[in-house]
C-alpha cells in the first residue's frame, strides 16, 4: 500500500490525514496518508524514504516549509518565489518541492467574493505562510500591501524577497481595506491580538486560523459589523491542488468533506 505522509512539529491538530484518506478511499487509490512528528534532524532521512518509494508523497507543515528544501531536486515556481514547500512529489525519479498554500489562499478570497482590485491590505504576521500569501495577493492588483510584525526584522526580511511590500511598526494602523491576521495568535482559545481593534479599519477581515473557526480577531471584527473569514478555504484547497499533484485527480468539495474538519 503507498504512502503519504504530513511532517510537521507540532502535527498533532493536522486534519490533513481526514480530507486525504477521506479523498484516497473515495476515488480507490490504495493508499493511506498519515500524520509524523519530527525534528528537523529526521527531515534528511524522511526525504531520503521517499527517494527510495517508501513514501509516495509528503506535505510538509509548520516549521519545517523552508528548511526541506535543500534536501529537494527541484523547486516549482511558487515554491521558489515563496522559498516555501508544502507539497513534495516525484518526477522521473527527481523529489520535486512544490505550494500549493498560494493556490488555496488565492481560491478562499475568489469564495468570498471581495474584490481586491486597487485596494489596500495590511498583514499582521511575517511567519511561514505570509510568503505565500503575498505571492496570492501580488497577482491580484492589489494597490498596497504592508506588513506589520511584533518582530519588524522579519518583516524586513521579506520586504528583500518582495520590493513592493510596505512594513510599518507592530501596532502602527493603517487603513485598509483587508486585513489579514497571519500570526499564531488565536489557536489558543480566547488568546487576542494586542492590537487596539477600533483602529483596524478595514471591510474584509481574513484570518488564516481555521481552529477554532472564530478567532477573537474575527469576532471583534464582526460585532462591528465587518465581513470576515477563516482559513478553512484555504487549507481545504492547498489539500485539493496537492491530491491534484499527487493522483491527477481534482478531488471534489462537498459538505460530506467541509463537514470532515468541522
Ligand atoms: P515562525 O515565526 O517561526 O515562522 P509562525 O507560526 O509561522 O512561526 O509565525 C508566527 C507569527 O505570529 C509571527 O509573525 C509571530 O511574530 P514574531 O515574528 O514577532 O515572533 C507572530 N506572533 C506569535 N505570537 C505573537 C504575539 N504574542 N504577539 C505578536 N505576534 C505574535
Amino acid at each position: 500500500m503507498k504512502k503519504y505522509i504530513v511532517i510537521g512539529n507540532p502535527i498533532e491538530h493536522s486534519l490533513s490525514p481526514l480530507l486525504h484518506n477521506f479523498w484516497l478511499k473515495k476515488y480507490g487509490i490504495n493508499a493511506i496518508y498519515e500524520k509524523q512528528l519530527v525534528e528537523k534532524n529526521d527531515i534528511e532521512k524522511i526525504i531520503s524514504d521517499m527517494r527510495a518509494s517508501k513514501i509516495e508523497g509528503i506535505n510538509v507543515t509548520v516549521p519545517f516549509k523552508k528548511a526541506v528544501i535543500p534536501f529537494l531536486d527541484q523547486l516549482s515556481d511558487t515554491a521558489k518565489e515563496t522559498q516555501s514547500v508544502n507539497t513534495i512529489f516525484k518526477k522521473q525519479n527527481k523529489l520535486v518541492g512544490d505550494n500549493t498554500d498560494v493556490y488555496g489562499f488565492s481560491e478562499a478570497i475568489k469564495l468570498t467574493n471581495f474584490n481586491l482590485t486597487n485596494k489596500k491590505v495590511l498583514i499582521l504576521g511575517a511567519g511561514g505562510v505570509v510568503p505565500s500569501i503575498v505571492l496570492a495577493l501580488k497577482s491580484m492588483e492589489t494597490s498596497e500591501i504592508t506588513l506589520s510584525n511584533r518582530t519588524k526584522k522579519k518583516a524586513d526580511d521579506l520586504k528583500k524577497n518582495f520590493p513592493f511590500l510596505k512594513v510599518v511598526s507592530w501596532g502602527e494602523i493603517i487603513k485598509s481595506d483587508l486585513i489579514i491576521n497571519a500570526t499564531s495568535i488565536g489557536i489558543k482559545k480566547n488568546e487576542e491580538i494586542k492590537l487596539d481593534h477600533s483602529k483596524l479599519d478595514g471591510q474584509l477581515f481574513y484570518d488564516v486560523i481555521y481552529n477554532p473557526p472564530k478567532t477573537k480577531f474575527l469576532e471583534n471584527a464582526k460585532k462591528s459589523g465587518k465581513k470576515t473569514e477563516n482559513g478553512k478555504n484555504m487549507f481545504v484547497y492547498q489539500a485539493i491542488k496537492a491530491f491534484e499533484i499527487w493522483n491527477s485527480i481534482t478531488p471534489e468539495i462537498n459538505k460530506e468533506v467541509l463537514d470532515l474538519i468541522q
